[in-house]
């Protein structure tokens, strides 16, 4: 019995000091099993207590009474499905008549609190059907990334939303993007998670640094062209357009519409080419846009003027030749002169980090989603890398990007080195390295070591 005792504290202890300094893996050994038996158990009386029943139909009420039988209760929506998951649970209801999808997601926060979950999200997945997400554990504590993710071409996974999902910067999807956020906000680690997860793809990366270079430069091995400075930039980004034309020559020349070509064989953007004969898709990462925008003189102006021009462009036709814009910032408004307000409504995909006033939030978000600006100016100082940003429905949500140091990043691109596609008409900016030092010839039977 003793002994019994003692396993039962050690186990309780065990769990405890899980559940305080690694969440997710109390969640992995005991939370799930607890939280799964609470949500079962608790279901019926915490939806009649949050108001998610209705009465029993009439003809039961009446059936009940002709046969002198108990009143029956009222019926919650139904579990289609209850599918644990690595973060917390993933609740499928069927609604009731009368029912509608919003009154779940009215009732998130006291769903939260009855089953002791950390958070409670729901969206409708068809008429009738809602999916209800819930998390066992704060997962943007400390971001892990799954290690299994739903890879596609041009889609990389970046970061962890709050429900516990992944976040994915899916580039065919939303060509461009823009990222804000006051300083020391997570701007330039979300951008290094992007690099990191496109160095293993086929695709030639970009970059303008006008932070003298030091965010992006380390990461120079797996970059087909990088500026640190607004006069390379400038060039950069006109050869960017030239090389945008020469794609779209290649694509007309592809085309040849005849009556035997079938529908599905015309080609309008890259992707409709023949393997052999696409392009590399690239992207452009810009890090700290302002310094492009900015003028002291009025030769300076001229260039910028140049460069927003260069970069409306790119926003306007690059998406069909497979170019794709993601830019940082910690404002992008019309203050920056003119031509701004006219290249962000062309970045589609909008992230905001933390910022210190409304105004910057509403430069992601005024125009889009209200309710998300009120969220970014929340976001607290002491949580770098905590974002909020624009899905596909529409709607927000809050991500963020695991902190990816740049040595880790710096690792990664050295990794894929030999991916760095060679672009002609970028062969000026190619960063210039050191090639990497050969890797140690094991000492074996088939290599001897030289003296
Ligand atoms: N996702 C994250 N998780 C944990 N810590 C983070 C995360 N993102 C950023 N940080 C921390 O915040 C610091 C600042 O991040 P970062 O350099 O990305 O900010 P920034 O917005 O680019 O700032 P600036 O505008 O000055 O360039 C980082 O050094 C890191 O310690
Ligand atoms: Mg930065």
């Amino acid at each position: 019995m003793t002994w019994f005792t003692v396993a039962l504290v050690l186990v309780v202890a065990a769990a405890g000091l899980l559940r305080w300094r690694r969440p997710a893996w109390y969640w992995l050994t005991f939370g799930v099993t607890l939280a799964s038996l609470r949500v079962l158990v608790r279901y019926a009386s915490v939806m009649d207590a949050c108001g998610l029943t209705v009465p029993p139909a009439r003809w039961r009420l009446a059936l009940a009474r002709m046969a002198n039988r108990e009143v029956p209760q009222s019926r919650p929506p139904r579990i289609l499905r209850i599918r644990p998951t690595r973060t917390g649970l993933v609740l499928r209801l069927g609604l009731r008549p009368g029912q509608d999808a919003f009154d779940v997601a009215a009732s998130a926060d006291r769903l939260r609190h009855s089953f002791a979950l950390y958070g409670v999200t729901s969206r409708e997945l068809r008429s009738g059907v809602v999916e209800v997400r819930m998390t066992g554990y704060d997962v943007l504590r400390r971001v892990q990334m799954p290690a299994k993710t739903d890879a596609r071409p041009m889609r990389v996974p970046v970061a962890l939303r709050e429900d516990g999902s992944v976040h994915y910067r899916d580039y065919r999807t939303v060509p461009h993007g823009l990222t804000l956020g006051a300083t020391e906000s997570g701007k330039s680690v979300y951008q290094r998670n992007l690099v990191a997860g496109l160095a293993s793809l086929d695709v030639a990366l970009v970059g303008i640094d006008c932070k003298q270079g030091v965010e992006l430069f380390p990461l120079a091995r797996r970059f087909s062209a990088l500026a640190d400075n607004p006069d390379t930039a400038l060039a950069l980004l006109e050869a960017l357009v030239t090389h945008m034309e020469d794609v779209y020559q290649l694509i007309r020349a592809n085309q040849r519409i005849t009556v035997n070509v079938p529908d599905a064989e015309i080609a309008a953007d890259i992707w409709d080419l023949p393997d052999d004969l696409r392009p590399v898709p690239v992207v452009v990462l810009v890090d700290e846009v302002a310094e492009l925008a900015l003028f002291a003189s009025k030769d300076d102006e001229k260039r910028r003027d140049r460069i927003i021009t260069a970069l409306v462009r790119l926003a306007q036709l690059g998406r069909a030749a497979g170019i794709y814009l993601e830019i940082c910032g910690q404002r992008f408004g019309s203050e920056l002169g003119k031509g701004i307000t006219m290249l962000r409504a062309q970045l589609t995909g909008r992230t905001a980090h933390r910022v210190n006033d409304e105004s910057s939030a509403n430069m992601a978000f005024g125009d889009i989603a209200p309710d998300a600006v009120l969220a970014a100016i929340q976001i607290p100082t002491d949580t770098p890398g905590i974002a909020v940003t624009g899905d596909a429905s529409g709607g927000w949500s809050r991500i963020r990007a695991p902190h990816t140091s740049l040595r880790e990043a710096v690792n990664i691109c050295n990794k894929h080195a030999e991916r760095t596609p060679e672009l002609p008409a970028l062969a000026a900016f190619r960063p210039a390295v050191a090639p990497l030092p050969p890797a140690r010839v094991p000492l074996s039977k088939t290599a001897p070591a030289t003296a």
